[in-house]
């Protein structure tokens, strides 16, 4: 049989606890460490116990100084009394000191006792042969007399002490009983209150866990990731709400390509629709999701809020050439921020023309339409010299919302482009640019498990 998880814990816990004011009460009785040499070494009672008890906060001698113990990894927050609990063990050490300082003087003046009477008895009693001197016998029986009242005081002193002694020392045992016996109740307590927490929480988990990975309770697709826990796994339009305040919305999903699950934002293949759009075109999306398209700018931001997206695009030129670029981050943020773009961690085929240099760089740049100017070139719009909205710089190092060519064409660089692309090298300035006969950006979430 073996113990419940929790209760270990709670076990370690306890102990660990235990241990942080075991630590404390010798830190404050002075008994490790060097108390007069100020402060705590690196010793051997600091090092056996990975705990840490101290203020949260700078405090001087105010009693509500909030105390916190490190249990790594685990902090707990102690109640304010625990300030008390340090004074009182001061309070403890100085009362010891007093009780050694009145021990060792009453060594000492037994020893000063201890040597009159040896006086007396070698000199006192019988009287001196040589001497006939009445006086003197008289005066020494008064002088012993005197000592004898001295020595009757002493004694009765000393019993006082020692009295005082035997009630300070009982009185230490109580406080240090008292105090361990406060520290046990509020660690039981505490350790109550976590086992009530940790039992509510086992509860809640055997119960909830095993339901959410199976298929019949996803409620709300947030994106066609979520769709691959159906049996069969097909390409086609399917229904996501990314965020249930903004409402559901048809997407189209790539299940089969490359593990699937990848929600597609853009697609190209025949030249069917305009990509010279205007802003609000851009921000609700134009074309069919089964066709050409581009999905939305409020779309792709709240899919991208909704999870940690990574990005592929997927290019073919008409010599049949195929390649990829993927990032493993990508966001676009609101209309607000003007669908600003963020993304990095390339891999893939077609090279990273989205970081093309420092003068050509796309990510965390805005998005431009040729009614609406967010780029970077100072003397006119990219968006509408392109004829194109996207996340220019000034201008484009890639552009693949740009006009659909069928075949090479000369002129101004505005069919689609990817700056990258392996035969571009092959170009001259006055020859023919390069043509891309499809194009598609598809997302999915970072932690995707086909
Ligand atoms: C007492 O005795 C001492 C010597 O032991 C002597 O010097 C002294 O004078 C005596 N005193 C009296 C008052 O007799
Ligand atoms: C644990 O302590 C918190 C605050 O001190 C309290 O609100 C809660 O009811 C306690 N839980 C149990 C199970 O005792
Ligand atoms: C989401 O919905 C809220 C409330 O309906 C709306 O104000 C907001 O503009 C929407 N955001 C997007 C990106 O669609
Ligand atoms: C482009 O493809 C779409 C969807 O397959 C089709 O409906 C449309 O007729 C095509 N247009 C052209 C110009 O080929
Ligand atoms: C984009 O469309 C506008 C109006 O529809 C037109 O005036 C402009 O010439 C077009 N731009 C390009 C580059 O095709």
């Amino acid at each position: 049989l073996q113990k419940p998880i929790s209760a270990v814990v709670l076990d370690n816990m306890r102990l660990a606890l235990l241990c942080v004011f075991k630590v404390v009460l010798l830190v404050s009785t002075g008994r490790i460490g060097d108390a007069e040499e100020g402060g705590l070494k690196e010793g051997k009672g600091s090092a056996a116990c990975p705990v840490k008890l101290r203020p949260s906060a700078h405090c001087e001698e105010e009693e509500d100084c909030p105390y916190q113990v490190t249990l790594p990894p685990l902090t707990i927050q102690m109640p304010k009394k625990f300030k008390m609990l340090e004074k009182t063990m001061k309070e403890l050490h100085s009362l010891r000191q007093t009780v050694n300082k009145l021990k060792s003087s009453c060594l000492e003046c037994k020893q000063q006792a201890d040597q009159i009477l040896q006086k007396d008895s070698s000199e006192g009693p019988g009287p001196d042969p040589t001497s006939n001197e009445q006086g003197n016998k008289s005066q020494q029986s008064t002088s012993i007399h005197d000592m004898q009242i001295k020595l009757n005081k002493m004694s009765s002193s000393l019993k006082n002490a020692r009295k005082e002694i035997n009630s300070l020392q009982g009185r230490i045992e109580e406080l240090s009983l008292l105090n361990m016996k406060n520290v046990e109740a509020m660690v039981d307590k505490k350790v109550k209150n976590l086992t009530g927490v940790v039992s509510s929480l086992d509860s809640k988990c055997s119960s909830a866990c095993p339901v959410i990975t199976s298929p019949q309770f996803i409620i709300a697709p947030r994106d066609c990731s979520d769709y691959n826990v159906l049996e069969e796994k097909k390409n086609g339009v399917y229904k996501v709400t990314p965020d249930p305040k903004n409402g559901t919305f048809d997407v189209y999903c790539d299940m089969e390509s490359f593990g699937g699950g990848w929600t597609v934002i853009q697609h190209r293949f025949n030249g069917s629709v305009s990509f010279n759009r205007t802003w609000a075109e851009y921000k609700n999306g134009f074309g069919a999701v089964q066709g050409e398209f581009w999905l939305g700018n409020d779309k792709i931001h709240l899919l991208t809020k909704a999870k940690d997206m990574i990005l592929r695009i997927e290019l073919e030129d008409f010599e049949g050439v195929r390649e990829y670029a993927k990032y493993e981050q990508f966001y676009v943020s609101n209309e607000y921020l003007r669908y600003r773009l963020s993304v990095s961690g390339y891999s893939g085929t077609a090279g990273d023309a989205l970081h093309f240099s420092k003068n050509y760089n796309h990510d965390q740049k805005f998005f431009t339409t040729p009614d609406k100017d967010n780029d970077m070139y100072p003397s006119g719009n990219c968006g509408a010299y392109y004829g194109s909205g996207w996340w220019f710089d000034a201008c484009m190092s890639a552009n693949l919302n740009g006009k659909y060519y069928h075949k090479k064409y000369k002129g101004i660089r505005n069919g689609i482009f990817w700056g990258t692309w392996p035969t571009l090298s092959d170009e001259h300035p006055s020859s023919y640019r390069q043509v891309f006969k499809t194009v598609k950006m598809m997302i999915r979430p970072k932690k995707y498990a086909p």
